[in-house]
């Protein structure tokens, strides 16, 4: 007997489409979503703000004490249209404020520090206790839930991802920014991410891997919702 409803890991490096592909997957198998990087880029944003050195782990602890995190993930708007995760540290909204390039230039910092890791390791496994949702981050599959029903690791080429990016970018209107930078900011992100001591990105030993390069978005939707299918139906 399950005690609770399934819970599917999508992990993968940035610009691989994971939080496209988790939110569109979210919504066809009526699961929820959680995005754990804007978890991570929320502490960022709130460092930032207080002025505090993101390489301070003391004061970066201090300031976890106060930096209540919520996120809500608003319907598909229609499908293939995933809806909006507005995200509040405390009172302040901070939905567009944590995809800056101040922001995306920190978090790996923060992201690397074992408190925080420790304390966003707690909140995620907290929201995931009932099952039901999508969660999508670098670590789910190999730390959050390591008994997650389906582990996806979601990749694609660093030239695929600064296009993605580039294309990101532009759709939200900030300033643009040359292939060249971003495939060098992705790499940076990639080494910092993968070679931190606390839970690296590391592809969980059990993740299926799905390398996106020339897959439509629905493609790679498509691929994971049989998985999961797949998955339930022999379990
Ligand atoms: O997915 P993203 O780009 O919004 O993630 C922001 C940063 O947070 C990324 O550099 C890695 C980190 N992160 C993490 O360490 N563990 C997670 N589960 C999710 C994100």
């Amino acid at each position: 007997l399950r005690s609770r409803q399934p819970i599917v890991a999508i992990d993968g490096p940035a610009g691989a489409g994971k939080s496209t592909v988790a939110r569109l997957v979210a919504d066809r198998l009526g699961l929820m979503y959680l995005d754990t990087g804007a978890m991570y880029r929320a502490v960022t944003w709130h460092v930032l703000t207080q002025e505090i050195d993101p390489a301070d782990e003391v004061a970066v602890a201090e300031a976890l004490a106060n930096c209540q995190i919520r996120l809500a993930t608003e319907p598909a708007t229609a499908p293939g249209e995933p809806g909006l995760t507005r995200v509040w540290v405390n009172e302040a909204e901070i939905t567009q404020a944590i995809r800056t390039a101040e922001v995306t230039a920190q978090v790996s910092t923060i992201a690397a520090q074992p408190t925080v890791r420790k304390v966003l390791l707690k909140q995620q496994q907290e929201y995931g206790t009932q099952g039901g949702v999508v969660m999508e981050g670098r670590d789910i599959g190999t730390h959050v839930f390591p008994a997650a029903e389906l582990k996806v690791f979601l990749t694609a080429s660093v030239e695929e991802r600064a296009r993605r990016r580039q294309r990101d970018l532009l759709a939200q209107n900030q300033p643009p920014v040359s292939i060249e930078a971003l495939e060098e900011a992705i790499d940076e992100r990639d080494r910092k991410d993968s070679t931190r001591r606390v839970a690296p990105l590391q592809k969980a030993e059990d993740a299926i891997e799905l390398l996106t390069d020339g897959l439509s978005i629905e493609e790679v939707v498509e691929r994971i919702v049989a998985l999961f299918e797949d998955r339930l139906h022999r379990n």
